[in-house]
């Protein structure tokens, strides 16, 4: 499918989210190290983040480190770890001398428990959500860390909580605390390496999403793979619930 046909078509998603599964076995297969399945998979994300951009998708979440990732042996943490903090301050020194690059224009969030992480990785976190604000929402590119579904709704439903003590709470008083905030849900959600589960991604805002998944590892996750998902997700009709054709 040609990038014009996708761009023609009205049923392109708005959210895009994206569980990159099957660094291990790029890596493996190739008799390569796990973790240099990791830094390909970084690769992967930036030639997906301009094509999402390039094709009018207005918001791509990654789902980069689990809060179940911690029990990884510690030498695939420490790397990860390392990756996320020195890939924060490619952005930041692009931010300094006048803006980004692969994230033109792009409003960078990097989302998850942030209480996991040191006062340093903290302060690059709000330094380029705030930087990066002033793109505006035309673009918005999460990058989910220590990220849960179950632990981002416990959150969302215990600042209520505290702030209401009295008050029955109520699903769009969730959704607005959550870590995605006032975003759209995905539409769509693609996983690669061909297992069919959510794994703890998006578990609240996902319930309407499309699930695509593909046998390709992350690593090998191109443009015109997404554009293989893209043109699948377009055949499809989404209801919410509802019914296609009125009896
Ligand atoms: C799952 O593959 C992948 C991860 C736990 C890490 C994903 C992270 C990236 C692709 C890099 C993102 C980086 C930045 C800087 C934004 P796996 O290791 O479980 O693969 P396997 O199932 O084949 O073992």
């Amino acid at each position: 499918m040609s990038e014009n046909n996708i761009l023609n078509s009205a049923n392109i998603p708005v959210h895009i989210g994206f569980i990159m599964d099957g660094n291990g076995r790029w890596a493996k297969a190739r008799n390569l190290i796990r973790t240099q399945g990791h830094d390909a998979g970084v690769s992967a994300l930036e030639k997906i983040v301009s094509h999402c951009r390039d094709i009018g998708i207005r918001c791509v979440t990654f789902y980069a480190f689990s809060t179940e990732n911690w029990s990884r042996p510690k030498q695939e943490v420490d790397h990860l770890m390392q990756m996320f903090s020195s890939y924060m301050d490619k952005l930041i020194k692009e931010i300094n001398s006048g803006g980004l690059k692969t994230y033109k224009g792009s409003s960078v969030r990097f989302i998850g428990d942030m209480s996991a992480f040191n006062e340093d990785f903290r302060r690059k976190v709000k330094f380029i959500k705030e930087k990066t604000s002033e793109n505006g929402e035309e673009f918005i590119v999460n990058i989910a860390v220590n990220y849960g579904g179950r632990a981002e709704i416990v959150h969302a439903v215990n600042e209520f909580i505290s702030e209401n003590p009295n008050k029955l709470i109520t699903e769009k008083d969730i959704s607005e605390r959550l870590y995605t905030g006032l975003l759209a849900d995905p539409d769509l959600i693609i996983r690669t390496a061909g297992e069919s589960r959510l794994s703890n991604f998006l578990l609240w805002q996902a319930s309407y999403s499309e699930i695509y998944v593909t046998p390709v590892c992350w690593p090998d996750f191109t443009p015109e793979e997404l554009d293989k998902a893209l043109e699948n997700y377009g055949k499809r009709t989404r209801r919410f619930g509802g019914l296609t054709e009125p009896d």
